[in-house]
């Protein structure tokens, strides 16, 4: 175990660096955060907030000090974060929600994806020569954009699990939109990356660029009046303010009507859009039961799989040091995906055997495959029965980018409520449309391009007019003897199931501490290539895989973990190091 400290501590001390810089870059520019410090790791009794700016980790804890639940603690924070926080998520965007009801000893979700508009085509992301676009020239504009879902998401989560009036939990973004708050070191950096592509809409580049043209540099003070007026008209006349009327016909102005790139979107799809109450995915595992999002989420699925793929090969006794055990998460990574790709999609569309790629004798089955000496030669998806007994060929896989970006929330309140929640509005700024004085989703591109296989065979994951499209983000909640004892998840698109697997296997086999788990270096595989985070001690692995035969990449693997245990000794919380995000508590 000396072996694994050293390697888990590599990951400490870039977050001992990182603390000091979020919270002297945060110094004092607002009233709000005058005196805060910004943790990225702490303890507490009873409540706690861990989120991605420590605004809004602030405004939810602001809500659970004024007697609020986790859930209204999140609906501030989620407006706080559509606020300072734009490019990652927002009322343009929509998430998923996993939450454990101390009342009920429940462990419910509500699926807030984002829809395709009923106008929506297989074909829509090729091009004229029948091939699938490049990425961004499907993103930027209006063609990519989804029936927004975050604000649907709340009100229903607030419906089940709130206390304190709607429109209160709104008002810290509304303060923080009118008074201005300070751009962060991270969105600066995000918006000066992103140069002329996020000039594409005259708002958005009169709101993230100075009067030269100039991106906005960290510590300019932002405000946004057109999202305090959003704001004010939902808390005023609910999510029927946002579904219908006014600022519905704007969003769909923009998309219908952007030049180079218009969607489809229609007022009736917003009208019409609903959240789903789902059965989350659960599977026992190390002794505790894993609870994840469903579909049309694949992360809770893949996440589960990798778990029940490498218990039986004893993980739990294997060095984090050691080649040999990454070269058993990544194949088990490497059959979680190959199943993904071609079983996983919107249940509304496609049937997808969900209880057979989760049942013991499938992955058992499927667990065999990882005895050999080196990487997989070859990794297909298996044949998992469906809820019928029957046995189906898989369909043909698509081609689905998924690049990095969205934003991940735990709290937990005095009660005993537990929430995990990721939310979304795909690629870092979206469509780049910005609406009312937000940044509307993106997530139409985490279809599949292509609509079909070689020989016509359709893609599971294809667009079709009011379908969900797949997602990979992994709201997690771990319960031992029905009790919560670990909420998680991260931002990452497709990497999310290798964070949060990662994670969750060093906290429940390798027993470190959520501190630890958050900060611990990267090494991925996604189905393709081993990938390594760069600069951390994760390189010393490089040379034995590729002994064992894999091709590696060392590269920035930009997490946005957050995670809370509820130990006997209280709640631990921490934030990913790589990112700005804080935990706050009492
Ligand atoms: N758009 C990120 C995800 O849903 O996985």
């Amino acid at each position: 175990m000396r072996f694994a400290t050293a390697f888990l501590l590599a990951g400490l001390v870039v977050q001992g660096a990182r603390a000091e810089q979020v919270s002297d870059r945060f110094a004092p520019e607002t009233a709000t955060v005058a005196s805060r410090a910004a943790p990225q790791q702490g303890t507490a009794r009873t409540d706690m907030v861990v989120a991605a700016h420590p605004l809004a980790a602030r405004a939810g804890l602001d809500m659970l000090e004024a007697g609020g639940t986790a859930v209204d603690a999140l609906v501030a924070a989620q407006m706080v974060l559509g606020l300072v926080e734009p490019q990652s998520s927002g009322l343009g965007g929509g998430g998923f929600l996993l939450h454990y009801s101390s009342e009920s000893k429940d462990v419910t979700s509500i699926d807030g994806r984002e829809t395709a508009p009923a106008a929506a085509t297989p074909d829509m992301f090729l091009g004229d020569d029948g091939k699938p676009l490049p990425f961004f020239t499907a993103v930027v504009g209006g063609k990519s954009v989804g029936t927004p879902a975050t604000l649907r998401l709340m009100a229903e989560a607030h419906r089940r699990h709130g206390r304190l009036p709607f429109a209160d939990l709104l008002e810290p973004a509304i303060r923080l939109a009118e008074q201005g708050f300070p751009v962060s070191p991270r969105l600066a950096d995000l918006i000066a990356a992103e140069g002329d592509r996020l000039k594409h809409d005259p708002a958005a580049a009169a709101y993230f660029f100075d009067a030269t043209g100039a991106p906005l540099k960290a510590g300019a003070v932002l405000r946004n009046p057109a999202y305090a007026d959003t704001l004010r008209r939902i808390a005023a006349g609910g999510e029927d303010a946002f579904y219908r009327g006014e600022i519905a016909a704007d969003i769909v102005a923009r998309v219908t009507g952007d030049a180079t790139n218009p969607g489809r979107l229609a007022t009736s799809d917003l009208e019409n859009y609903t959240v789903i109450a789902r059965e989350p995915v659960c599977n026992a595992v190390f002794s505790v039961e894993v609870c994840g999002m469903g579909l049309p989420s694949s992360g809770g699925i893949a996440i589960l799989q990798i778990l029940g793929l490498v218990e039986p090969w004893g993980i739990e006794r294997m060095s984090p040091q050691a080649p040999e055990t990454w070269r058993l998460i990544g194949d088990a990574s490497r059959l979680a995906f190959a199943d993904r790709e071609r079983w996983l999609a919107d249940p509304a569309y496609v049937r997808a055997p969900v209880s057979g790629l989760l049942a013991s004798g499938y992955l058992s089955l499927r667990a065999k495959l990882l005895d050999g000496p080196g990487a997989l030669p070859e990794v297909a998806p298996g044949l998992p029965a469906f809820d019928d007994g029957a046995l189906r060929p898989p369909p043909p896989a698509g081609v689905t980018p998924e690049l990095p970006s969205t934003t991940q929330v735990v709290i937990r309140d005095a009660d005993g409520d537990i929430l995990s929640y990721t939310g979304t509005i795909e690629n870092g700024f979206g469509s780049r449309l910005m609406v009312r004085g937000f940044l509307l989703n993106n997530e139409l591109t985490d279809f599949s391009f292509a609509p079909a296989g070689s020989d016509g065979t359709p893609v599971a994951n294809r667009v079709e007019g009011g379908k969900r499209p797949r997602s990979s983000m992994a709201p997690m909640i771990v319960l031992r003897d029905g009790l919560p004892i670990l909420a998680i998840g991260s931002p990452g698109g497709s990497r999310i199931i290798g964070f949060v697997a990662q994670a969750l296997i060093a906290h429940l086999a390798w027993k470190r501490p959520v501190a630890e788990i958050v900060a611990m270096p990267h090494v991925l595989n996604r189905f393709g290539p081993f990938e390594v985070e760069a600069g951390t001690a994760a390189t010393a692995l490089v040379p034995g895989l590729q002994a064992l035969g894999y091709r590696v990449e060392v590269q920035d693997l930009n997490s946005g973990l957050a995670a809370i245990a509820v130990t006997p000794n209280g709640l631990e919380g921490a934030a990913d190091p790589r990112r700005e995000g804080v935990v706050y508590g009492r």
